[in-house]
């Protein structure tokens, strides 16, 4: 038996939208930031059938839905495609046992499939190691087939997942572009409801093309957007980085809302929170910046000088809880 840890990771440059929904080969390339916490720890072991079980924060057991089982049914089928293509067809003979224990709080605005399948993947890593041994960037790979964002979680600290092009199952893989200590940005989360968001990223994604917007969003991230985010962060603009982050998380709303049918993942307090940041940045220079995914939580990042203004800013935020993270390591095997 293996175990794995992995977390989720919050984007500044958004996925949205694939051009094959089956592999999750997304349209358009993608950044993030790992975060620190909370995390998910799988067990994986070998096993005649598919079994699973998974734990919620709290240590209940979650009961998971037909569509849940099929999700890893299916990821583990694509795996096994992917083995085939490296020629360890065989590394995974029949199925596996999975146990998952998560310490993210459900519906909380915080990607649980991403640090699940980024952490199953790293698992499946080590389980398979003595019949071949995975680069990272392979394990991006089996990560993205289970949730496209899965794929930057396999590493720390500042990550891309390059759209590539083809239909290959390994044709869109993610690297590292810094470290985590590198630059320590904080992500403020301010959650202001915890109702379960109508429709998941996954039939979002298949919707995407449908925006007359949508078009132009993976032309502006191709020719300028992912590159301008990179650069930003390697030199550690802040100022840089924050102008790019909210056009392309606003721009990325704005496809939402036009598709058919349309998305409306912002609410009223979503908006209000942002007036209130923008605001702030104007009456005390504060360096902070927002991003929203697809919930109405909002990501505030910062760096560490202006950590203690941001906890404030958020604390005051009425009937939001607050959750806070920083840039973290990734994918590791426990
Ligand atoms: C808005 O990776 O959650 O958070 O592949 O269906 O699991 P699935 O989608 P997912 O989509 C992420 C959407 C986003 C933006 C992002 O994280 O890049």
């Amino acid at each position: 038996m293996v175990t794995a840890r992995s977390t989720p990771n919050i984007a500044l440059i958004k996925y949205w939208g694939n051009r094959n929904n089956e592999l999750r080969l997304p349209a358009a390339d993608s950044l993030s930031m790992s975060l620190s916490s909370p995390s998910v720890e799988i067990d994986v072991n070998f096993a005649d059938e598919l079994t699973i079980r998974s734990f919620e924060a709290d240590g209940l057991r979650k009961e998971l839905t037909d569509k849940h089982i099929d999700r890893f049914r299916k990821h583990l089928e694509l795996t096994k495609n992917f083995l085939k293509t490296l020629g360890a067809e065989h590394a995974i003979p029949a199925a596996v046992s999975i146990t998952i224990r998560s310490a993210i709080p459900s519906a909380v605005g915080l990607a649980s499939s991403a640090a699940v399948f980024s952490c199953l993947a790293r698992a499946y890593a080590a389980l398979i190691e003595p019949v071949i041994a995975l680069t990272d960037m392979q394990m991006s790979v089996i990560g993205r087939l289970g949730s496209g964002s899965a794929a930057r979680s396999i590493f720390g600290g500042y990550v891309a997942l390059r759209t590539g092009t083809g239909n290959g199952i390994a044709s869109a893989i993610a690297e590292q572009i810094a470290p985590e200590d590198h630059w320590t940005l904080h992500d403020i989360v301010v959650i202001p409801s915890k109702e379960e968001k109508k429709i998941g990223s996954t039939e979002g994604h298949s919707l995407a093309s449908t925006s007359p917007f949508f078009a132009a969003r993976v032309e502006a991230i191709g020719t300028r957007r992912q590159q301008e985010c990179i650069s930003a962060i390697l030199a550690r603009d802040f100022e840089k980085l924050q102008k790019i982050t909210e056009e392309d998380a606003l721009d990325m709303h704005h496809v939402m809302e036009t598709s058919t049918p349309p998305l409306h993942y912002l609410t009223e307090d979503t908006h209000r929170i942002i007036k209130a940041i923008e605001e702030l940045r104007i009456s005390e220079h504060v360096p902070v910046l927002y991003t929203m995914d697809a919930g109405p939580t909002v990501h505030l990042l910062c760096p560490s000088e202006s950590l203690q203004r941001i906890r404030t800013f958020a604390q005051e935020q009425k009937g939001c809880t607050v959750f806070e993270t920083h840039a973290g390591p990734g994918a590791a095997i426990v």
